[in-house]
């Protein structure tokens, strides 16, 4: 018998090897995707969990209804009228293990291996990894500073339809896109809505960073613009709150919730972490936000600012963001970004290279830049410190201002 048993030759032929650890953290840390740590409201949660703990701890003894805690349920078919318009059922309301899970359930109950769909141009690599992993083709759809384009959507979809490539939905971040910051107006969804309609192909819509807004108005959710049942809502609370309480939801028709339910991971969402979030944001929803957004604006801003000092008048561009995480530099083609991660971080700072989200193949001269982790002091002398470790590459020199 041999001391160590070999797995090879059993793996399924669409699993990858994947860094298990930790992620390592650079000196100025711009690769993450976290809200900002110091307004977790540690406290309040505590308190929500044992008000929450009073009146229905002893249902944690069994696996609650499938989907989810029941008074977090009406918390947030409530929160999506408040809102985002979105006039929903308790009942409707599927929590699950973080948006994740609420988009991984959902692209298995739409898609076949070797189907289709199409994404924007650049998109969350985590749902990238998903549709990937379940063996559908992701194509990116060309975007501008509001997102997708409607005219570029609508000849795609043209295009794959006569290939015989008909994409079986649109997955979209309309609202502070992950990775580029943008947000699509109001008057653009519409377009988009009606494109759909025309062309049959229904819309999942994650709205994972909504509550991240500190500057504009949050234009309207594809899914209060459509009440014919196309469009199918995700969010979370990982961005509201944090990331490990493992809790998001989806509101989809019954007839697609129902085949969605088979493919979870596991029995039901977080029950006790249901109560925390729930007894928290019931008290404290609107200031929590008022606290985020107090965090996040002048965080983006210094991001901002500083990319106007040290990246100004190089052919560089970048996003300008009104709420979210991120914002989306954009260098000169050629510059290869996506080579230079380990050498920035060694240099100090961490960045997601554009083309871990580019299911095209393109973005080796883009960044995703989270400016929410940090504080603003940091952000400003980090995006300092990467002109200067490109420029030590030569890779700054001044093109003319268009
Ligand atoms: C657009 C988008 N959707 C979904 C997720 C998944 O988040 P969670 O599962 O923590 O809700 C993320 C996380 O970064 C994201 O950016």
């Amino acid at each position: 018998m041999a001391t160590t048993f070999s797995y090879e030759g059993k793996f399924s032929t669409r699993s990858k090897q994947t860094a298990v650890s930790h992620p390592r953290h650079a000196i100025y840390d711009f690769a993450v995707a976290y809200p900002p740590p110091e307004i977790v409201p540690f406290d309040g949660l505590v308190e929500g969990l044992r008000k929450g703990l009073e009146r229905e701890g002893h249902d944690l003894v069994y696996y609650t209804e499938r989907n989810g805690n029941e008074a977090l349920r009406e918390f947030t078919a409530q929160k999506l009228l408040d809102d985002r318009g979105i006039s929903t059922t308790p009942d409707q309301v599927f929590m699950t293990a973080g948006s994740g899970e609420a988009n991984y359930v959902l692209i298995k109950a739409l898609s076949d291996p070797g189907d289709t769909v199409v994404t924007e141009q650049y998109v969350y690599v985590g749902t990238l990894n998903q549709l990937n992993n379940h063996g559908v083709n992701a194509v990116g759809s060309p975007i501008d500073d509001d997102g997708l384009i409607p005219e570029a959507l609508d000849e795609l979809f043209t295009d794959l339809t006569a290939q015989g490539k008909k994409p079986k939905f649109l997955y979209t971040i309309p609202e502070h896109q992950n990775p580029t910051g943008s947000t699509t107006p109001t008057e653009r969804r519409k377009q988009i809505i009606e494109i759909c309609h025309r062309h049959e192909i229904p819309i999942l819509e994650d709205d994972c960073y909504v509550d991240l807004r500190f500057d504009g108005e949050a234009q309207e959710a594809y899914a209060s613009l459509d009440t014919t049942g196309m469009v199918m809502h995700v969010a979370s609370y990982s961005k509201l709150l944090v990331p490990g309480l493992r809790l998001g939801y989806f509101v989809a028709p019954d007839e697609v919730t129902s085949r969605a339910v088979g493919f979870r991971s596991s029995g039901t969402a977080n029950h006790f972490a249901s109560l925390a979030v729930e007894g928290y944001l019931t008290d404290y929803l609107q200031d929590h936000k008022d606290d985020l957004a107090e965090s996040l604006g002048p965080k983006a801003n210094a991001m901002v600012a500083s990319l106007g000092e040290n990246f100004g008048g190089t052919g560089a561009r970048w996003a300008t963001p009104q709420g979210g995480c991120y914002t989306w530099l954009t260098m000169p083609e050629g510059t290869p970004m996506s080579d230079l991660v380990d050498e920035a971080f060694d240099a100090g700072v961490g960045y997601l290279p554009g083309s871990n989200f580019a299911p095209n193949g393109d973005g080796q001269n883009c960044a995703r830049l989270c400016f929410a982790y940090e504080t603003p002091e940091k952000n400003r002398d980090g995006i300092a410190c990467l002109a200067e470790f490109l420029d030590g590459k030569g890779l700054m020199k001044s093109a003319p201002a268009d």
